[in-house]
């Protein structure tokens, strides 16, 4: 009898659904709400990663269990939701989670690498095609963007973000978002976002991950809030919590963040997931003194159900009963969970066709995306003498250990990728140019870290048999991500004397790197006439880098975060501000000062004596087989207003051989503030295509009020005064253009 009774509940909500506006779902709500008990509230904040199946059900028969995360298979996903809304007492839906991070079986560029493309559109139709895959097998809101602000290549988790840029990542994290979510039309294949982590994640002090973050007061609003600000105003419907304590307070118990701000200022209404344990592990931080205070501090700052600490649903009702929680705040956070479920559709579809998953999954469409993908996200940051592309060349020694390494060209959080199914280099550069080029392959080292060199000397031998040598270098995927901080950021194993050895040969060599993160790559760009920097590609990284090698296609990804010469210059960022001692660029470097100097303090600027000031290569940059002029770089008043619109133009002239795409960059300078400006920000990026010789009038439009930011008072606003505008493609070039704010 008791499934015919919850079957009729979950039809009622089905009726009522197709007429859902936002007051429905509140009425929905609130029926449901007053039927719930304590404990069953308590067990929708509970969410609980793939187990033991069994236990798992009757867990959630009792309705101690809101969400799981981890299941992929749709029939077991399919079981378990059977028994929530047939067999637990109110029929309430599972949430079904996953971390969805860069595709879930298509594989697209790992995120870092999908920022280098600058390109909103390739990252929203990724973010849609990794909902259409994983929604089939039954998930429906994944953990991602990961939207930190990165700004130290040694933390692993750089790979998983948009660099170091705010204006970046906040376009690119929105972009994610709506192809996540999806549109009305989007039906079951929607997965809610998840704006993580928020807040300060990427800022770990020395780059070692789930380290306390440093950050002022109007950096944090500055730098690392807007697109978090942005992800609610797209819509995110979730939010996670970081792992990290901003000047003493871990991010799970931060009032401040999670209420004054999320919610009360800017509006949030979605629902608010711990990170992985993050409440119980306010205990370690020293921030509470057991189980039942770090519930307590995470469910009173904001959070609304806890990833796996086992502290909600273990001590939250002992905790009400003794009033440390109110049932009002139990009821809040049990009431954002459930609005997500109505709004996903939960109540009304909970079970997915089994059979649909195997029928989408690398659908031809979505391999054609992620090759787009990989193919934007390369950027070229050497080509000496126009190496590349390798028009000329009947043959080519393939090397390296990332040349057919299908594992781990997929990066970082491939959980669901599977190798079985990436196209390598090497396959790509046999099956599509095999024909028309004599190709060798010996690989020389296994691995990336593999320190073996017995085979180098054989490597040059064979080099000097080709016209080139083709060397995939990098990083194996383990070696980025989460937990997986580096300290020294040079090519692991021997892979530096492999290009040595290459290099040894006299025939051009052309390095492909394919990273988790920029590497200091600067003694490797010696070794090497061309250079093309990948990151981890994903699936169709072969087939993208094959063309890009040979000029079917044209590189056009720019630096999403700076290359460093040296790890010891990190934490390195374009867009700090300017000491009272910048940095001339004729400093003294180490080798120059004489034995025995002197000490003097005079004249001195803020710089590395051995690395200098500069980076190795500046955020933006990349260039192309192309060259692209920009001219006539003007805008249309001295003067703005506070409301008015900056109207900037310019013409972007393709000056060289190749139909090509560049990224066009504005970049702003507040000169004087109430608190000091950075010396550049991003402020606007387009991407524009070219033919050969092609030239074309350009516009950006920048509205003043996007010149805000927090000031010495605590205000946001636009502070009057002069300021300086950039148009170019990276963000080290151009001449500024002077205007005023009144
Ligand atoms: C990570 C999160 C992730 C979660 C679930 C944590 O360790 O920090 O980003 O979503 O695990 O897998």
């Amino acid at each position: 009898m008791k499934p015919f009774r919850i079957t009729l509940t979950v039809l009622a909500f089905a009726a009522l659904a197709s007429c859902s506006t936002g007051n429905d779902v509140e009425r929905r709500i609130d029926k449901l709400l007053s039927k719930m008990t304590l404990e069953e509230k308590l067990g929708q904040m509970n969410q609980l990663s793939q187990g033991d199946e069994a236990w798992m059900c009757e867990q959630i028969r009792q309705g101690s269990v809101g969400s799981i995360l981890n299941e992929v298979d749709p029939a077991a996903i399919n079981r378990m939701q059977r028994v929530a809304v047939e067999e637990s007492r109110l029929g309430i839906p599972l949430l079904p989670s996953r971390d969805v991070i860069h595709g879930f079986r298509t594989m697209f560029p790992i995120p870092l690498g999908q920022a280098a493309t600058f390109d909103p559109d390739i990252i929203r139709e990724g973010a849609r095609i990794a909902a259409i895959e994983a929604s089939a097998c039954g998930i429906r809101w994944t953990f991602s963007p990961m939207i930190d602000i990165a700004r130290d290549p040694r933390w692993g988790r750089i790979a998983e973000g948009f660099g170091e840029d705010t204006h970046l990542t906040s376009e690119l994290g929105v972009a994610m978002i709506e192809g996540y979510q999806g549109d009305e039309t989007s039906g079951n294949a929607t997965m809610a976002a998840c704006a993580k982590h928020f807040i300060g994640y990427g800022a770990a002090e020395g780059g070692r991950d789930y380290n306390g973050s440093p950050i002022p007061m109007r950096t944090l609003h500055n730098v690392y809030m807007p697109p978090f600000k942005a992800a609610v105003d797209a819509g995110a419907m979730t939010f996670m919590t970081s792992f990290n304590e901003i000047d003493g307070i871990p991010s799970t118990g931060n009032e401040y963040i999670l209420r004054d701000i999320l919610r009360d200022e800017w509006g949030f209404d979605g629902m608010v997931v711990s990170d992985w344990n993050s409440a119980g592990e306010m205990i370690a931080h020293g921030f509470a003194a057991d189980d039942m205070d770090a519930a307590v501090k995470a469910v009173n700052a904001g959070v609304d159900m806890d990833m796996m600490s086992h502290t909600f649903i273990g001590t939250l009702a002992e905790a009400v009963r003794e009033g440390k929680v109110s049932e009002k705040t139990i009821d809040e956070a049990v009431r954002n969970i459930l609005r997500l479920k109505f709004r996903l559709g939960l109540f009304e579809n909970p079970y997915v066709d089994e059979k649909y998953a195997a029928e989408i999954q690398y659908a031809p469409a979505h391999l054609a995306a992620a090759k787009k993908a990989a193919v934007e996200s390369a950027i070229l940051l050497k080509n000496d003498g126009k190496t590349l592309p390798l028009n000329s060349v009947r043959s080519i020694l393939v090397t390296g250990p990332m040349a057919d390494a299908p594992h781990d060209q997929l990066g970082t959080w491939s959980f669901d990728g599977e190798a079985s199914h990436t196209v390598t280099p090497l396959a790509s550069l046999r099956r599509m140019f095999g024909d028309k080029v004599r190709i060798v392959y010996y690989p020389a080292l296994m691995y990336s870290r593999d320190k073996n060199k017995g085979n180098l000397a054989r490597l040059t031998a064979m080099a000097r048999s080709v016209d080139a040598v083709v060397a995939f270098v990098g990083e194996e995927a383990i070696l980025s991500g989460e937990a997986h901080s580096l300290s020294d950021l040079n090519l692991k194993g021997a892979q530096s004397d492999l290009l040595r050895a290459a290099k040894a040969s006299g025939r051009p060599v052309v390095a492909v790197v394919m990273a988790g993160r920029p590497l200091t790559i600067g003694r490797d760009l010696e070794n090497c006439d061309a250079m093309l920097y990948s990151y981890h590609p994903g699936t169709m990284g072969g087939d993208a880098i094959a063309e890009l090698l040979f000029g079917v296609e044209v590189p056009s990804g720019k630096a999403p975060a700076t290359f460093l010469k040296d790890a010891g210059q990190a934490p390195f960022y374009y867009n700090h501000n300017n000491t009272g001692r910048p940095a001339s660029g004729t400093e003294t470097l180490i080798d120059e000062i004489p034995l025995c100097a002197g000490q003097t303090s005079l004249g001195c600027t803020s710089f590395y004596m051995d690395s200098g000031f500069g980076p190795l290569f500046p955020f933006g940059y990349g260039l192309s087989y192309t060259t692209f002029e920009y001219d006539g770089i003007s805008i249309d008043k001295e003067e703005y207003g506070q409301n008015d619109t900056i109207h900037v133009t310019f013409t972007l002239r393709n000056t060289g051989d190749y139909d090509a795409t560049e990224v066009a960059q504005l970049y702003v300078r507040d000169l004087v503030g109430s608190i000091t400006r950075p010396i550049r920000e991003l402020k606007g990026f387009q991407r524009i295509t070219l033919k050969a010789g092609e030239s074309r009038e350009c516009t950006f439009d920048l509205p003043v009020e996007e010149l805000a930011f927090m000031g010495f008072d605590n205000q946001t606003r636009v502070e009057s005064g002069d300021f300086q505008l950039w148009v170019a493609g990276d963000s080290a070039s151009g001449d500024p253009i002077p205007f005023r704010v009144l």
